[in-house]
């Protein structure tokens, strides 16, 4: 019999890393308990005001209302764990991130074009971002003056941007990335670089601002261009579709596109000595084209398990619908004990490749990309949205492959396990441990506890409902217990009030 999926990834990880568990900031200490923010900015202001206000910049374009209006505030978007991540006052729809990176000097030059639009009337606005020395900043071609402080870049435009109008921020930075502790996680996030020299970036969930300028919460997803170059024959690969490369001489540059709205936390560039190896037969069974990046011993001797994949996604399409993007895979790095989603390139740390349960935590990345990547949870309280659909996923294939007793043995153990640990119910995760094991294994108890509740037909119709109507947005917790309360006909809040806050665990 095969190894049980049982794992938890970030459990496993900080272990495997030595880390403990921070101690929580006061910061985040005191927000464990608080309701989201309330204090909206003004609502958008009236046309009057927008027509008194005479802007000297190129083509400034009106855009329609944002889902973001009247969320958060200057520093933050109210998220309930972690308030001042994100900005509000504006919604960014696409970021053009050109890169230039040396491994040999360890420098990032890094050119952000962030085309926005302005939801309230902008004096000034903020972005998040860490490190880095900035060489200009515009906004809409005009120089505009900023200040630092932590990780909010302030930005005070030549003239107050108006409430509906777009504009483009330009910010031109130099230094050397380095990862940025997290408030999430015991380990360090962001833009990291192993001792071989590989570069790569993994950011869940506060990492983003240690490479580029960005709104850094998940509300606010934009699509991505990636242009990234990197000195021959290194590989450089980031989210989305590589639709150029140029080559000058000792260098060569990549452009990758990402058509479809990411979170910042999922933005990733990995650069190495590292092999892009295509699964042909994975991809005609998969529909999309499936590639993997991999460092040259790994693509020599292919673990079978990486085999799989196109399978992986066929199935689980039968189960939540199309795979919501242009193409998929891994990327494998050196010294990095984990795993993580990215959006079109999962990232595993090469551990995984020789372990009994890399098929289920391939499974568990490639379930990822429709929960947390396509649909994204609008709030980090809701984290239990992506991490307890993955382990149910690895769940699911694990009753696909050996059937329906297995299942009934991994929920029924797993149930029994939790009960004997302390663990903070899947809805209530605490700010410094967000990805603890409940959200995981308590979280994907919940949906079998609501399978078993609703049915069969009832549960998987709720999730394929579910995925159709929030994908490529964001969805909070409400969002899928009405959906389930609509395809069962009737109200299933006891099933989630029970599962997702309850102070112990109910029984199957
Ligand atoms: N989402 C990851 C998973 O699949 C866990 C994770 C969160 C993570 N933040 C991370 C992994 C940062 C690596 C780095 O379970
Ligand atoms: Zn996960």
């Amino acid at each position: 019999m095969r190894p049980r999926p049982f794992v938890v990834l970030l459990a496993a990880a900080a272990v495997a890393a030595g880390c403990s568990s921070a101690d929580p900031s006061p910061e985040t200490a005191d927000t464990t308990a608080a309701p989201m923010t309330t204090t909206a900015p003004a609502a958008p202001t009236t046309a009057a005001a927008a027509t008194t206000t005479t802007t000297t910049t190129t083509s400034t374009t009106t855009v329609p209302p944002s889902a973001l209006t009247g969320i958060g505030d200057q520093a933050g978007l109210g998220d309930s764990l972690y308030p001042d991540l994100g900005n509000g006052g504006y919604d960014v729809a696409h970021y053009t991130l050109e890169l230039t990176f040396d491994p040999a000097t360890d420098v990032l030059t890094g050119i952000a074009t962030i085309d926005a639009a302005a939801t309230i009337e902008l004096d000034v606005f903020n972005l998040d971002f860490i490190g880095f020395e900035i060489l200009d900043l515009t906004v809409d071609e005009q120089p505009a003056d900023f200040s630092r402080a932590g990780r909010e870049l302030t930005i005070e435009p030549s003239m107050p941007i108006p409430a509906g109008e777009a504009f483009t921020a330009r910010i031109e930075y130099t230094g050397t990335p380095a990862p940025i502790p997290s408030r999430a996680l015991s380990f360090q996030v962001g833009w990291r670089t192993a001792t071989d020299g590989t570069s790569y970036v993994v950011s869940e969930p506060d990492g983003a601002a240690s490479w580029f300028p960005a709104n850094d919460h998940p509300l606010d997803k934009a699509t991505f261009t990636f242009r990234v170059t990197v000195p021959t024959p290194l590989l450089a690969v980031a989210n989305g579709v590589l639709t150029d490369t140029i080559t000058d001489i000792g260098a060569t540059t990549r452009v990758y596109e990402m058509d479809q709205p990411m979170p910042t936390y999922l933005t990733t560039v990995v650069i190495g000595d590292l092999d892009v190896v295509d699964d042909p037969a994975g991809s005609a069974a998969a529909g999309v084209p499936i590639r993997n990046v991999l460092p040259p011993v790994v693509a020599t001797d292919l673990p079978p398990a990486l085999g799989e994949q196109g399978d992986m996604v066929a199935f689980l399409e039968s189960v939540y619908g199309p795979y919501p993007f242009d193409l998929y895979g891994i990327a494998v790095v050196p010294e990095f004990p984990a795993a993580l989603e990215n959006s079109t390139l999962s990232i595993f740390g090469d551990g995984f490749v020789s372990s009994p349960l890399f098929e289920f935590v391939l499974v568990h990345e490639l379930a990822h990309q429709w929960f947390g990547d396509h649909i994204t949870p609008a709030d980090w309280g809701d984290i239990w949205l992506n991490e307890g659909f993955a382990t149910y996923a690895e769940w699911l294939w694990l009753e696909h492959t050996e059937g329906p007793a297995a299942l009934d043995q991994i929920t029924a153990g797993t149930r029994e396990q939790l009960a004997l640990a302390a663990l903070p119910p899947p809805g209530i995760p605490p700010p410094d441990d967000l990805f603890n094991a409940s959200v995981y294994r308590w979280g994907g108890l919940t949906l079998h506890a609501l399978r078993l509740e609703i049915g069969d037909d009832a549960f998987f119709t709720t999730l394929r409902t579910y995925v159709a109507r929030y994908g490529g947005s964001t969805a909070r917790t409400e969002d899928f217990i009405a959906v389930a309360e609509e395809i069962a006909g009737r109200p299933v809040d006891d099933v989630f009030d029970a599962w997702l806050y309850g102070e112990t665990i109910p029984e199957l």
